[in-house]
């Protein structure tokens, strides 16, 4: 990897940008492309001055993988993938266990993978990564037990208000007990908040709010931990990270649900996450970091649990879109490994030939996307080196 080649791409131009909090997290903007994305967000009344940031430094010292450099501060990196990539493809699964000590099902856990009827369990797919993870020493977790997506075909016809519970609790129990003893963490539910749908708890509507009411988030916690008293038990969910009035809506309804869990005593022990960052949006620093702390000043830890950079709305030259994506990476990583509650970083795949976001946030104009820390030839990018830095400047945890 050239870093100065790389360098040389956000030293030339000045950018006029309006809002102050849209540079806190985002680096540096080039050409009419840069403010093309400002002017989404640029439109405030105290316009100031921005100067393109100068070849920001993301050069690291040597070579040694995130794995290595996140355990030296006691922190877990990892990465999801999927059986199907890992099996068909050596070189990927090579840098897989170079670079990751922990294992995510990007869909092998969800109910539509792994219930192909009412009663029946097919563990074959998730085994098959869970003996990966093992033989590659890394840990392996779990995503996701209760999730209003990936639900099978049979789902809709078989699942009624009176047999719900008894379907979950199946469920939970003999997928935890399957792993228990071998699994560091579950995603426990996922995505249950949506101030958007307009309740007063600010839940969203999904098809188990509908047939066991706001209680079924407890109850899968507690049957969760019956299963395996040593998992950690997490509650996941997506859009906590920026600015937007969305996302400050969310972490308010997230941090009302979390209270209530606890209050009631649900073993909920951490927050996931997602981190599915958007490379045009900003996020303001000050707010995440009082978001971190009030989560754990609960006592709950923190996972950031999907973490990507989507680069749709970027600057299609690679160079800039990769400078770019490298700083919101190592920006936003800054923040929340700052707070000591937070014990691991995973990122949603681990090489832009397979990401979600290729089908998901295609670009307009047709260029392949770059969200990931190594690109489609497995080779590191500016991202990489990002979070690399990014552990190395973190403070260490207790070990
Ligand atoms: O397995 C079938 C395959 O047989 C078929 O040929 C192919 C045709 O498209 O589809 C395959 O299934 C797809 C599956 O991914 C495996 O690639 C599903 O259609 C597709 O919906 C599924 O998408 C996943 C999505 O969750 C829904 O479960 C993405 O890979 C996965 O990255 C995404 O992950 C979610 C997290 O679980 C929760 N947070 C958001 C995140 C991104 O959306």
């Amino acid at each position: 990897m050239d870093i100065t080649r790389q360098g040389f791409a956000v030293t030339k131009k000045q950018v006029l940008i309006g809002r102050r909090h849209f540079l806190l997290g985002m680096g540096s903007f080039v050409g009419t492309d840069a403010l093309a994305i400002a002017s989404r967000y640029g439109h405030g009344k105290n316009p100031i001055q921005v100067t393109a940031q100068k070849s920001r430094d993301f050069s690291v010292a040597e070579n040694t993988p995130l794995r290595n450099r996140a355990a030296a501060k006691g922190l877990i990196y990892g990465a999801a993938t999927q059986t199907s990539i890992l099996r068909s493809d050596t070189k990927f699964a090579t840098r897989f266990a170079q670079e990751c000590a922990m294992l995510v099902p990007e869909n092998e856990l969800k109910w539509k993978m792994l219930r192909p009827s009412l009663n029946s369990f097919d563990f074959t797919r998730s085994d098959w990564l869970a003996n990966f993870a093992s033989k590659n020493n890394m840990f392996f977790r779990g995503h996701t037990l209760v999730w209003h997506k990936s639900l099978p075909e049979w789902f809709k016809a078989r699942v009624n208000s009176q047999n719900a519970e008894q379907i979950m609790l199946k469920h939970i129990t003999t997928v935890v007990k399957h792993y228990a003893g071998k699994i560091h963490s579950w995603d426990v539910v996922n995505e249950a908040v949506f101030p958007e749908h307009g309740r007063a708890d600010y839940l969203r509507n999904t098809p188990w709010l509908k047939f066991l009411g706001p209680n079924y988030i407890d109850f899968a916690f507690r049957v969760a931990a019956q299963a395996d008293p040593k998992a950690l038990l997490v509650y996941n969910d997506y859009g906590l990270e920026h600015s937007t009035p969305n996302d400050e809506a969310k972490r308010t309804a997230v941090l009302k649900l979390l209270e209530r869990l606890k209050s009631k005593g649900t073993p909920v022990q951490a927050l996931g996450i997602q981190a599915h960052l958007e490379g045009e949006a900003p996020f303001n620093t000050k707010k995440l970091r009082a978001f971190l702390k009030d989560v754990a000043d609960m006592g709950l830890k923190i996972m950031i649990t999907e973490l990507d950079v989507a680069d749709n709305m970027l600057p299609k030259n690679v160079l800039v879109r990769d400078r770019l994506i490298a700083g919101i990476y190592e920006d936003f990583l800054s923040v929340v490994l700052d707070e000591k509650a937070v014990i691991a970083v995973l990122t949603w795949g681990l090489s832009d030939r397979y990401t979600w976001l290729r089908d998901r946030k295609s670009r307009k104009d047709s260029a392949s996307v770059r969200p990931l820390p190594l690109n489609a030839h497995m080779e590191r990018k500016l991202a990489w080196y990002a979070i690399a830095r990014a552990f190395d400047k973190a403070p260490k945890r207790g070990f």
